[in-house]
């Protein structure tokens, strides 16, 4: 334990050593492919706004209109007085949209998550999770009373023999639609088909999917074409691709009122503010109409991963938004990061523990608020560093 302030100095000093410490930028302008950040005007590459709407004049003219109405705090829990009809109204849609029989708000991705693992896997149960899972479902298995089991990543030969040595319990497979520092998918339709065949349930977090894939955009499950039965939990964000804040667990009516009584996340912390749930609403309606952004966001994905080619810069074997360049060692990705943000381009140097040891990286994010030209401004100052 670090009780004295003594050791928590020493820690910290160590950190900066490895090249492992982090600290805050400060943005002054809204989330966008320019903005203006610690003073410095940059192209933004590490943002999760996928379809450029954090900042779409509609969304926001909702959210004000919204506090006309609800006012800025819910000032209390969902159970107590915070659940206005612009969250009900929210859940409604999110559940039309994913094809689910019902929904349930969270105020976060991270709260969603460790709060239905806890709620479902109980003492003698086994989690089974991907390696590479996000942070909040590792944080979930390890806060429930279950014992956690992690497969190597997307490989569903390891998730099987892991399973099949279970005697005793309850099963729950549970894996990122896509992989948030890595941006590959999950083999979704084999983990479905494991599921099934070994009777565990299965929980796909669609953060990074949703909004993105999917033929309007209800994400990786909609594009897979997985339905209830066959992913009977799915969790997705808002503040990503939607654009706002916030996340849901989707899935069977039962489920859902199992959660309303258990899920601690969502039970003891304030509702989000109505206007984000009004909000939301309005940007569920671009992401469906509004087919264009995702088309864009593929053209862009594409151009990039050409013109890497062309330049022989290795990427990560991903097709989605999150295009990775896997560096190595800390000191290097952050040398990197330092070196494009001189050059007026914001991209993150994503290191351990996030990722797992000597796997630092570069993650790049592209956006629909991106073009072709900023794509290539990118990739040039890649090649002129020497990646
Ligand atoms: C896969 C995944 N799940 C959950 C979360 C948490 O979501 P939130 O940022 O809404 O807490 C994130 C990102 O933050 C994520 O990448």
């Amino acid at each position: 334990m670090k009780n004295d302030p003594k050791l928590i100095k020493n820690w910290l000093k160590q950190r900066k050593k490895q090249h492992l410490y982090r600290t805050h930028r400060l943005s002054e302008s809204p989330q966008q492919a320019c903005m203006r950040i610690d003073g410095k005007q940059l192209l933004n590459f590490s943002s999760n706004d996928y379809l450029g709407l954090a900042n779409h004049p509609d969304i926001i003219t909702s959210f004000k209109v919204a506090t006309d109405i609800y006012g800025v705090g819910t000032g209390s829990a969902h159970l107590i007085s915070g659940h206005t009809k612009a969250h009900q109204a929210l859940e409604e849609a999110l559940a039309d949209f994913t094809g689910r029989e019902r929904a349930l708000l969270f105020s976060t991705g991270y709260m969603a998550n460790i709060g239905v693992l806890n709620a479902l896997a109980e003492r003698g149960d086994v989690i089974y999770a991907d390696r590479l899972n996000h942070a909040s479902l590792v944080d979930g298995a390890l806060l429930s009373k279950a014992s956690t089991k992690r497969y190597q990543h997307n490989d569903t030969h390891s998730l099987e023999r892991q399973l099949k040595t279970q005697q005793t319990g309850n099963k729950l497979i549970v894996s990122d639609g896509v992989f948030s520092m890595d941006g590959d998918i999950a083999k979704v339709n084999s983990l479905a088909n494991i599921a099934n065949k070994h009777q565990a349930w299965l929980m796909i977090d669609d953060a990074h999917g949703f909004g993105t894939l999917g033929t309007n955009g209800a994400g990786l499950l909609q594009q897979q074409q997985l339905e209830q039965d066959d992913v009977p939990i799915l969790m997705a964000t808002l503040g990503k691709a939607v654009g706002t804040a916030g996340a849901f667990i989707a899935g069977s009516e039962a489920l859902i009122e199992y959660l309303i009584q258990t899920a601690r996340s969502h039970i003891f912390t304030t509702a989000m503010p109505a206007a984000i749930a009004a909000a939301t609403l309005t940007s569920l309606d671009i992401i469906k109409k509004e087919n264009w952004r995702r088309e864009k966001l593929q053209r862009l994905i594409k151009h990039f991963k050409q013109g890497a080619a062309e330049r022989k810069i290795g990427l990560m074997p991903s097709n989605t938004a999150i295009q990775p360049i896997k560096i190595g060692s800390s000191k290097k990705a952050l040398t990197i990061s330092q070196q494009l943000l001189e050059r007026g381009l914001l991209v993150s140097a994503i290191r351990p523990p996030t990722v797992p040891d000597n796997s630092a990286r570069l993650r790049i994010t592209l956006s629909t608020a991106h073009n072709t030209a900023m794509v290539d401004e990118l990739l040039s100052q890649l090649d002129t560093i020497g990646i």
